[in-house]
């Protein structure tokens, strides 16, 4: 990267984080800044996501600046979920801003909100380059993103502990994992963790069948049940267990929502690496004049995919890997 001559004019570049932290933000903040400086370009830290890009919140960063943070959860550029930028006036307040500070390009880490932010910059000419980081992996267009790895490790070791009360207790338990719309986080989770059942919003169930599912866990000898609810299953975690508990299928119900504790702690190597290599790509994308994509891994390359392709769209949860869940927790 410290010899590639620069084919655009691009000399300066900002980088902001956007939506939901993921682990592994730091790590790809990182990349961009080192592989940024490398390749002869000057790098600006936006805080606080689109908001500080529309109050013109830029710091400068060198090398040092981003010493220490590979190893570290959340992002230190700070992320917000802002509003403004989803509406015309904010926008064009964002190019407004990106044109004061002198800069030729912007690197946004974010989940899918955070790219459709970048593609309203990159209708209005800016040139931007797309890094998906999101624990909920419902980007479209990349087999994964940033922080999934580290979260499904996280709910993982959650769930292990969770099952050492609920065989104490002869208990069925169902513990709450984010994704917003996407149940990939619970039926990953719920094969990692040996679950008897996923409840995701792709695929609803009745509460008559979760209750068969817990009586037959009974009726085989299992110590507890465990069943993974996503967080946009149409029934309500809270509620599911309270009319769970109230029938007589065994086990007793308790509930856990493992909430924000999914989004923080340190990333894993999976996930060090995979921010390592698309902030490096961003570079390379941009110091080769390709702009309005998302890096993007598919079939473990790292590639480019245009923006507009994937706004609008989610990554789908795979069939295959439900019904393995489904064969194994018998
Ligand atoms: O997008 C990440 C995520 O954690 C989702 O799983 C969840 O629905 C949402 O963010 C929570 O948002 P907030 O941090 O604004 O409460």
């Amino acid at each position: 990267m410290e010899s590639v001559q620069l084919e655009t004019p691009i000399r300066s570049i900002g980088v902001l984080t956007s939506g939901g932290d993921a682990p592994g933000m730091n790590a790809c903040i990182r990349a961009v800044v080192r592989a940024g400086i490398g390749a002869g370009l000057k790098v600006y830290g936006i805080q606080d996501g689109y908001k500080g890009l529309i109050n013109g919140d830029l710091v400068p960063l060198s090398r040092r600046d981003v010493s220490g943070i590979l190893s570290q959860g959340g992002t230190f550029l700070r992320t917000a979920r802002c509003k403004e930028m989803e509406t015309p006036h904010g926008q064009r307040e964002a190019v407004r801003q990106l044109h004061n500070e002198n800069l030729d390009g912007l690197v946004v880490i974010g989940g899918d909100g955070s790219m459709a932010g970048a593609l309203t910059l990159s209708e209005q000419g800016f040139p931007v380059v797309g890094i998906p980081g999101t624990i909920d992996n419902d980007v479209f267009g990349t087999d994964t993103c940033i922080g999934v790895d580290t979260a499904l490790n996280t709910i993982m070791e959650a769930i292990d502990k969770i099952r050492d009360t609920a065989s104490s207790h002869s208990r069925a338990f169902l513990v709450q994992t984010m994704g917003r719309d996407s149940g990939y986080l619970a039926v990953q989770s719920a094969i990692v963790s040996g679950a008897e059942m996923a409840l995701i919003p792709e695929q609803p169930v009745s509460v008559e069948e979760i209750a068969r599912i817990i009586e037959n866990s009974y009726k085989q000898g299992k110590k507890h049940c465990i069943i993974v609810v996503a967080e946009g299953f149409p029934i309500p975690m809270e509620e599911l267990t309270s009319q769970l508990d109230a029938m007589d299928l065994g086990f007793k119900a308790r509930g856990t929502n493992l909430s924000y504790i999914q989004r923080g702690g340190s990333p894993t190597a999976f996930d060090r690496i995979l921010a390592s290599r698309m902030g490096y790509k961003a570079i390379e994308f941009i110091t080769n004049g390709k702009f309005n994509v998302m890096t993007a891994i598919q079939e473990r390359e790292i590639v480019g995919v245009p923006i507009p392709e994937l706004v609008g769209k989610h990554r789908e949860v795979s069939d295959e890997y439900m019904h393995i869940s489904n064969v194994l927790s018998r």
